[in-house]
């Protein structure tokens, strides 16, 4: 059986020092988690909260990385770089950076394979705009920037690896997919990854749901079988509401 995880996208906020205090406000919490729980916080925030989080079972993750090893790339930070600061998980081409920072399914693949190939364990999102929902497009989308994102891995590669299936029109919105809905496409998701890398491969990728999930709807979407836990922006700024979602089982 595929073990949850859930995991925090604080996405551009919080200084280091509102990092550690969030940190140790959730570790209590969160302690008799029956998922794997991971906060993805600002790169400013690592040391913070890699020393708030020492000894707990909360594991430190990014929200992006490039795929060089090093060079003249202003900005950016490489997968090795990601490591040596003890950072185990790393989103990857989050719908923000798809429609703010240029990101492509090209650059998605590049920087998921770079990042597994450093040993970080990417969260990998795909999911379609309200449009190409309403159009009927939805699944021939996901399934396309989930092949293409894992295009060149192998299968032990992929089997590690986590995806969240985050509808834009559901991220910060308070407009959640219904339980129906997320457990469809994510079955669509991993049906693709079936035909492609075979059925064993398909029954271990977990595969979360993301888009305003919160203490309140948590609880029914973790219901479905096909959704293995979640990406969550807003409710994971607050210690209640983040301990709420991973502690969801109670
Ligand atoms: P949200 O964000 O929970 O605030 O909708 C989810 C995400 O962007 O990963």
């Amino acid at each position: 059986m595929r073990k949850p995880i859930i995991a925090g996208n604080w996405k551009m906020n919080k200084t280091p020092a509102q990092a550690a205090e969030l940190v140790k406000e959730l570790i209590p919490g969160v302690k008799d988690a029956l998922c794997d729980v991971v906060v993805c916080v600002p790169a400013t925030d690592f040391a913070a909260v890699k020393e708030a989080a020492q000894g707990s079972n909360i594991h430190l993750g990014a929200q992006n990385v490039h795929f060089a090893q090093s060079g003249a790339y202003t900005g950016e930070l490489s997968p090795e770089m990601l490591k040596a600061c003890g950072v185990e998980y790393v989103i990857i081409g989050h719908s923000e950076r798809r429609q703010y920072f240029g990101e492509t399914d090209r650059t998605v693949n590049l920087r998921v394979k770079a990042a597994v190939e450093a040993g970080l364990i990417p969260i990998l999102c795909v999911g379609e705009m309200k449009e190409e929902r309403e159009r009927g497009y939805t699944d021939a989308l996901v399934e396309y920037q989930t092949l293409i994102a894992l295009n060149g891995l192998t299968d032990a590669q992929i089997q590690n690896l986590v995806i969240a299936y985050e509808p834009v029109w559901a991220i910060g919105t308070g407009l959640v997919a219904t339980d129906e809905q997320a457990n469809e496409t994510i079955g669509v998701i991993r049906k693709a990854i079936g035909h492609k890398y075979g059925q064993a491969v398909a029954e271990a990728v977990r595969i979360q749901y993301g888009g305003s999930m919160n203490p309140g709807n948590v609880k029914g979407l973790m219901a479905q079988p096909e959704i293995d836990g979640g990406l969550i922006g807003g409710a994971s700024l607050k210690a209640p509401d983040f301990t709420a979602v991973v502690m969801y089982h109670k």
